[in-house]
């Protein structure tokens, strides 16, 4: 079988299972299983596909049908400059997760050694991110999950970022400062709207890691506690929240608060700053 043949057959195999663009997923998964870049494959459309190299894709293909994320399929996903191992322990990086990390970069910028706190950091991505963007940070990454803890671990392994973790409840309020800046992807998702997302969602990834009534708030009330004056707390947001979120920041008492548009124009991060001490 050619690389075109068995693309054409991954693709209709994905279409038919309702994957939103099965010939992206199909091309990424060949290239995954024959070490090749995409553009690489598309370069060699004719080029024989062993029979090994059939089973093994057949295998990833049947696991995306089930609906399975791409990036769990694959075990692994870029996240700005790194990538990370992912499976069902930890949500899978978002990219307007990217832009929390950002927006954390702009308001370090000028700090030298700055420390920061991630909460719910999951696979380590925000945590790792900024660690590794701004290499005089000082990153804790808390977790209510073990196993997502093992997941971020195993990232630090990999990417030889260093962050520290630990497991810690955010309702039990934020681990002792005093930060510089507080981060946090906290679970937003309400129990009424689990249905209507995508089963790649829906059935697979950790519902602790999108449903958590309160979160948003108790941890803008808690890193008022722990922040040092003039300090920054950076949220992501669900769609349609920043207005809601920005008003309870100023209405805690941030000053300064900030909305940030993510790539595709929505405002999904919040992010305000606590009253300094001159
Ligand atoms: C939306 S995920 C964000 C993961 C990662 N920071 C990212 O942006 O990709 C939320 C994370 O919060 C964690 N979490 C949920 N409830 C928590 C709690 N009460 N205390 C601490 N972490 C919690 C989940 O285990 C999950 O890893």
């Amino acid at each position: 079988m050619t690389v075109a043949q068995a693309l054409a057959r991954a693709q209709e195999r994905l279409a038919t299972a309702g994957c939103d663009s099965p010939r992206v997923d199909a091309e990424i998964l060949l290239a995954h299983v024959l070490g090749r870049s995409r553009s690489a494959l598309l370069a060699d459309a004719r080029l024989e596909v062993g029979n090994e190299a059939v089973r093994r894709l057949d295998e990833l293909v049947a696991r995306r049908a089930a609906r399975e994320p791409l990036a769990y399929v694959l075990g692994e996903w870029g996240f700005r400059r790194l990538t990370l191992n992912v499976d069902r322990r930890v949500l899978v990086p978002r990219p307007e997760t990217e832009v929390v990390v950002e927006r954390c970069l702009a308001l370090l910028r000028g700090v030298e050694r700055p420390r920061v706190l991630d909460v719910g950091t999951g696979s380590g991505a925000i945590a790792l991110a900024i660690a590794d963007e701004h290499p005089g940070a000082r990153v804790l990454g808390i977790d209510a999950s073990a196993e997502a803890l093992e997941a971020a671990g195993s990232n630090v392994g990999r990417t030889g970022v260093h962050v520290e973790l630990r497991r810690h409840d955010l309702f039990a309020g934020l681990p002792d400062g005093p930060w510089d800046l507080v981060a946090s992807n906290p679970p937003y998702v309400s129990p009424a709207e689990i249905d209507t997302l995508l089963p790649e969602v829906r059935d697979w990834e950790p519902r602790e890691a999108l449903v958590g009534a309160g979160a948003t708030e108790a941890i803008a009330r808690g890193a008022l506690r722990v922040l040092r004056p003039g300090g920054a707390l950076v949220l992501e947001v669900a769609d349609g929240d920043a207005a809601r979120v920005a008003e309870l920041l100023r209405g805690l008492g941030y000053e300064q608060v900030t909305v940030t548009l993510d790539l595709a124009g929505r405002d999904r991060v919040v992010d305000g700053m606590t009253t300094s001490a001159d």
